[in-house]
């Protein structure tokens, strides 16, 4: 395509100047007017030109034709994840189970693909009303076990339940609907602040917009803005810090007041003294729902009604911090890597 472009227009250009240079001469002989002249370099690009579309054309179709079959190839795909072919998509929750609550039992997770397993033998607890967050380095599988709570993959062995139903017996619509998740890497989309917020709920108003903002600590930032809330983001919201964006998808999960949140490191962008006031305004606003929150900081976790140390896969800590300080060797670690001793009390 390249070099047959250029190479047409020398054709066309020199086809005219040899025109002109023949043409010339017979009207200057007296044997052809200057309108046939003009008349005739007229025709030939026009047919020149349509030479050049037509063999351009020969280039697009194999093009077209492959890009074609690796779409269809990708609409045939047909998900590893599907929904339970029961009449009842939503099973009802056994009687005794309070709404929210998001039990492991026995996991254990492997990529599809992958030599080892991500987690191993997994069990716990999340109950509504309570945080239940999760330390450990990095690559122990932290993102991985919040991935498996909206199905994002099926466990390959043991089971997950939301409010006593497994989760393949449910279904995704039904099961992500409860669940307001905030991703490790925040994503924004191009738009408004405010069509940002409402992406998870867009009958929100603008009343309930304010009250999420101003419990994910965003609205100081938002007002300071020259458009507020109607503000411009660009692509990925690349025209925010790192610390605005986490603040801004934890308000648009917050928007949806689900049942269920995951927190995937979603403080790691904030100071300290907004982290607190972050997880202390949480702590009133999602007071009814289940809230596991992954964290590296020991200071994120540290009020947490249940820790949960993660270590290669595998659970080697749960309790409270003061409890965890005086069993777990891992957590003790991670501790005192992190805080002075005067804090770790
Ligand atoms: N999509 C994937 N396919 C295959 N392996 C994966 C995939 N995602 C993660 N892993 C592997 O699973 C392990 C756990 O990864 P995971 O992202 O859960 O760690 P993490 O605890 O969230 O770490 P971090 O604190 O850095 O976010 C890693 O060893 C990683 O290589
Ligand atoms: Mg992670």
């Amino acid at each position: 395509m390249s070099t047959l472009m250029p190479l047409l227009m020398l054709i066309i250009n020199l086809s005219t100047i040899a025109i002109l240079w023949f043409g010339g001469i017979r009207v200057n002989n007296g044997s052809l007017q200057i309108g046939s002249l003009m008349a005739f370099i007229q025709y030939v690009t026009q047919i020149m030109f349509s030479v050049m579309m037509v063999s351009a054309m020969l280039f697009m179709v194999p093009r077209a034709q492959a890009s074609a079959k690796r779409i269809q190839e990708v609409f045939d795909i047909q998900p590893r994840i599907g929904d339970p072919v029961s009449p009842n998509p939503t099973p009802l929750p056994p009687a005794s189970t309070p709404k929210g609550l998001v039990s492991f039992e026995r996991v254990h997770f492997r990529y599809p693909g992958a030599e080892k397993d991500v987690l191993e033998d997994l069990s716990f607890q999340a109950y509504p009303g309570e945080i239940t967050a999760i330390i450990g380095g990095t690559g122990a599988g932290k993102t991985t076990l919040l991935s498996l709570i909206p199905r994002f993959f099926d466990v390959t062995d043991g089971c997950i339940r939301v409010d006593g139903i497994d989760l393949r017996e449910m279904s995704q619509q039904t099961l992500r609907k409860k669940i307001g998740m905030v991703p490790q890497k925040a994503v924004l989309f191009s738009g408004t602040i405010a069509e940002n917020l409402r992406f998870g709920r867009e009958d929100a108003t603008d009343e309930e917009i304010r009250h999420a903002a101003n419990v994910a600590q965003a609205s100081a930032f938002i007002d300071s803005l020259e458009s507020g809330y109607e503000t411009i983001l660009a692509q990925g919201g690349a025209n925010l810090s790192g610390g605005q964006k986490q603040r801004l998808t934890i308000a648009r999960a917050l928007v949806r007041s689900p049942e269920i949140y995951l927190f995937d490191d979603s403080f790691s962008a904030l100071d300290f003294k907004t982290d607190l006031m972050l997880q202390r305004a949480l702590r009133t606003e999602a007071r009814h729902a289940t809230v596991i929150l992954v964290a590296q900081r020991v200071m994120s976790v540290k009020d947490a009604d249940r820790i949960l140390v993660l270590d290669e896969g595998r659970k080697v800590g749960e309790g409270t911090h003061r409890e965890l300080m005086e069993t777990c060797t891992v957590y003790q670690e991670i501790v005192h890597s992190q805080l002075a001793e005067g804090e770790i009390a």
